[in-house]
């Protein structure tokens, strides 16, 4: 894929070529090396699909599956493309079925997508039917891998892909249990909007802590995120998921705080209730984001827990699929806490909402020097490493290096 239009330069990661988010190619050849290859994809969490037969339908990169439970002990993902014509089998996004049978000529598959029946299959009064050699049993629905890992369920269209747990490496690992200890989870609420970014953005977007109390003007006036908190970047050995972590600032406003220019210290909150957290999980952190790339972000700040689902759509927009939870245990002063808390995120929250206008500007801003701009991710210096502090792009390097290599490009 090396042409003289697509130049990229050796230079640690630090810039990265504005065609990198807008040309179709790319992002073609994304599908199939990324959300196609050796990488597990989100899907949802087992209490979604609590009873056998019990089932949710989404897209993993741009091909639609079914998340359903095949069995007392078992979940399974399949490819939501009928053995005949490559229709979609299930149109509804969630539901409880005995067998899932296509609308177009009604065939019929078992719970793990093994074909069961095709109407008219031996013809009528001895003619048309299958051949003799038609074996059901090449027409299946496609089975992807599947692990359930404390909860969560994932998904990868390769054979290949190593367990979850080495995938996402011993560093990232201490984070995922952090959230995810196997204590049964209940959820509390979706919510999805479409943002016209490339996907990758929001990736760097959850990996750049630089942004958090800048962009956020929320944040820092409440005290959630500010640069004068303790934190941590970390990322896995490739460099391709990271872990933002940070501990809440106690106290009002400082010098720091004050500089920052979304700071008023005049303004408060009617309910305070909307930042007051109760301490729940492990360590003295009050924020985790965790990105698995490529496909989710596990996020927990405040009493909010959510993941936050990736889907593309082409070069230029994905969609984004918010799912809060709580603990099965959560008692009803908890439950009210994380309805209250899932305010501050989604489409409308009063920090993401300002995620999604400024993906927007910055692809609208790729595409207009599509073949000439790069983004600058020079923030901390040129190494890729672990960093105690907000002031750095090393995650987002992380991640390039690893594309890069990957895409070899
Ligand atoms: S396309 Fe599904 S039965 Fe014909
Ligand atoms: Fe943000």
């Amino acid at each position: 894929m090396k042409n003289e239009k697509r130049d990229w330069a050796d230079d640690g990661y630090v810039s990265v070529p504005y065609w990198l988010y807008t040309d179709p190619e790319v992002y073609q050849n994304e599908l199939e090396r990324i959300w196609y290859g050796d990488h597990w994809l989100y899907c949802g969490l087992e209490v979604e699909v609590p009873d056998i037969g019990s089932f949710r339908t989404m897209t993993l990169g741009e091909r639609p599956v079914i998340m359903i439970r095949s069995s007392a002990t078992e979940i399974s993902v399949v490819e939501n493309r009928c053995g005949h014509r490559g229709t979609k089998v299930v149109w509804t996004r969630s539901g409880k079925a005995l067998d899932l049978t296509c609308p177009y000529h009604q065939w019929s598959f078992d719970l793990k997508g093994c074909l069961l029946g095709v109407p008219l299959r031996r013809g009528v009064k001895g003619e048309g039917g299958m051949p003799k050699d038609f074996k059901a049993s090449d027409r299946n629905l496609r089975q992807l891998k599947v692990e359930v890992v404390n909860g969560v369920v994932w998904a990868s269209f390769s054979v290949r892909t190593p367990s979850f747990r080495d995938y996402l490496g011993p560093k990232m690992w201490r984070h995922y249990e952090r959230i995810f200890s196997g204590r049964k989870l209940r959820v509390v609420g979706y919510s999805r909007q479409r943002i016209n970014g490339n996907w990758k953005l929001m990736l760097e977007n959850n990996k750049d802590a630089y942004h958090g109390a800048l962009l956020h003007a929320f944040f820092a006036t409440f005290g959630l995120f500010r640069p004068d908190q303790k934190s941590a970047m970390e990322m896995d050995d490739t460099g391709r998921h990271a872990c933002i972590t940070s501990v809440m600032a106690q106290g009002g406003a400082n010098a720091i705080a004050a500089a920052l220019p979304g700071f008023n210290s005049a303004l408060k909150l009617k309910d305070p209730r909307l930042v007051q957290a109760v301490k729940e999980l492990d360590g003295e952190e009050t924020m985790g984001a965790s990105t698995v790339f490529p496909s989710v972000v596990l996020l927990q700040q405040v009493n909010s827990l959510h993941t936050r689902q990736i889907v593309p759509r082409d070069a230029g927009s994905f969609d984004f699929i918010w799912t809060y939870f709580g603990f099965d245990d959560d008692d009803e002063e908890m439950r009210n806490r994380r309805i209250r808390h899932a305010n501050l995120f989604g489409p409308a929250g009063f920090v993401s909402a300002d995620d999604a206008e400024v993906i927007r500007m910055v692809q609208q801003g790729f595409e207009h020097a599509s073949q000439e701009g790069f983004a600058l991710n020079l923030m901390g210096g040129r190494e890729i490493a672990t960093a105690t502090n907000m002031a750095s792009e090393t995650t987002i390097r992380g991640m390039y290096r690893y594309y890069r290599q990957l895409m070899d490009l």
